[in-house]
């Protein structure tokens, strides 16, 4: 009887737990989705269609069948409590790549003409030579998406990729690029199905490409490459996004090493009282990926600096823009 009143209780609080908002984001925590899973969004983007924002990654759930790789996608109305939406994309190696290919950073792109959500990801086979994009399309956000091809942008070696949109819409794909030791901002198709045009090439050899338009400047991020290790992120401005750039700064303490994270993203909340960018990293635990974090905060930025403060746990407002410490 005892036993039977206690796995009531169990219960009873799990789904108390999994049906609670969240009002804040822990940086470095768990994170979990609407069904109280950790969420799966590793390298990750964010797009926002409407009032809703989708976050696509690298889903690394365990018990994954091994012959696919998978890219998840998470719906929210405001950037802390996130409903799984399921795997957008279930692909199986598309190019001869063999076992060990892969499929990292997955970055959507919605183009309202064709109606096209156009997901770009970095394909490789296991010795990173590859060094493609692939692409692949769906009409719903959620997936799924069908693959459709691969190639080098603009005929150059890719890895990492980043994705930055403009505050008139226009999208641009950031990669980077080894042969010439930097990162391109490149131009897509009217489509979005091709990269098209070299709009700067920023010459430091970063990866973890991330880009955002705060108050007539453009500051680009990046990380160094120590692959699933973390390091230094550094950051530069420019007037335009065809430069030119500024040298490269640390955007957070040296030793703290970006507080154990990677860049992936810089995401602009513009609300009506207020706009905050938020640094988005990956905390990589490369032998138990499943569980590696996100540390998300709030960065200091303005007149040509940024700086990301010691993470703590913190809520947004994504109405007015504002946000504030926790607790
Ligand atoms: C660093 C990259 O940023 C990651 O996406 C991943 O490719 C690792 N290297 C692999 O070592």
């Amino acid at each position: 009887m005892k036993r039977t009143v206690f796995a009531a209780s169990l219960l009873l609080s799990t789904l108390f737990a999994i049906a609670q908002e969240r009002t804040f984001i822990d940086p470095g925590g768990i994170w979990p989705d609407d069904k109280g899973n950790h969420i799966q969004a590793h390298g990750g983007g964010i797009i926002k269609i409407g009032k809703t924002y989708y976050w696509y990654g690298e889903e690394r759930r365990q018990g994954l069948d091994r012959e696919y790789r998978y890219v998840s996608c998470y719906a929210s109305k405001d950037l802390m409590n996130w409903k799984y939406q399921g795997d957008a994309l279930k692909q199986a190696d598309p190019e001869n790549l063999g076992q060990r290919w892969v499929l990292e950073r997955p970055k959507v792109f919605y183009n309202k003409k064709t109606k096209n959500y156009v997901m770009y990801f970095h394909l490789d086979d296991a010795k990173y030579a590859y060094a493609r994009v692939g692409v692949a399309v769906s009409k719903k956000p959620q997936g799924p998406f069908r693959y459709v091809k691969s190639f080098r942008p603009l005929d150059k070696e890719s890895r990492d990729i980043g994705q930055f949109i403009d505050d008139d819409g226009t999208p641009y794909l950031v990669f980077e690029s080894r042969p010439t030791k930097g990162f391109y901002i490149a131009g897509l198709s009217d489509d979005y199905m091709d990269v098209v045009k070299e709009v700067s090439f920023i010459h430091a050899p970063l990866e973890g490409g991330a880009i955002v338009h705060y108050k007539g400047l453009y500051y680009s991020i990046g990380s160094a490459m120590t692959g699933w290790k973390p390091n230094p992120n550094k950051y530069a401005t420019s007037p335009s996004l065809s430069g030119p750039w500024t040298e490269f700064k640390d955007i957070a303490p040296p030793a703290t090493n970006t507080y154990s994270s990677q860049s992936t993203m810089l995401i602009k909340v513009e609300g009506t009282k207020s706009t905050t960018i938020i640094y988005m990293g990956d905390m990589w635990k490369p032998s138990t990926q499943w569980d590696s974090r996100y540390l998300w905060m709030p960065v200091e930025i303005g007149d040509g600096k940024l700086w990301l403060p010691e993470p703590k746990k913190f809520k947004i407002n994504v109405k007015t823009g504002e946000w504030g410490l926790s607790e």
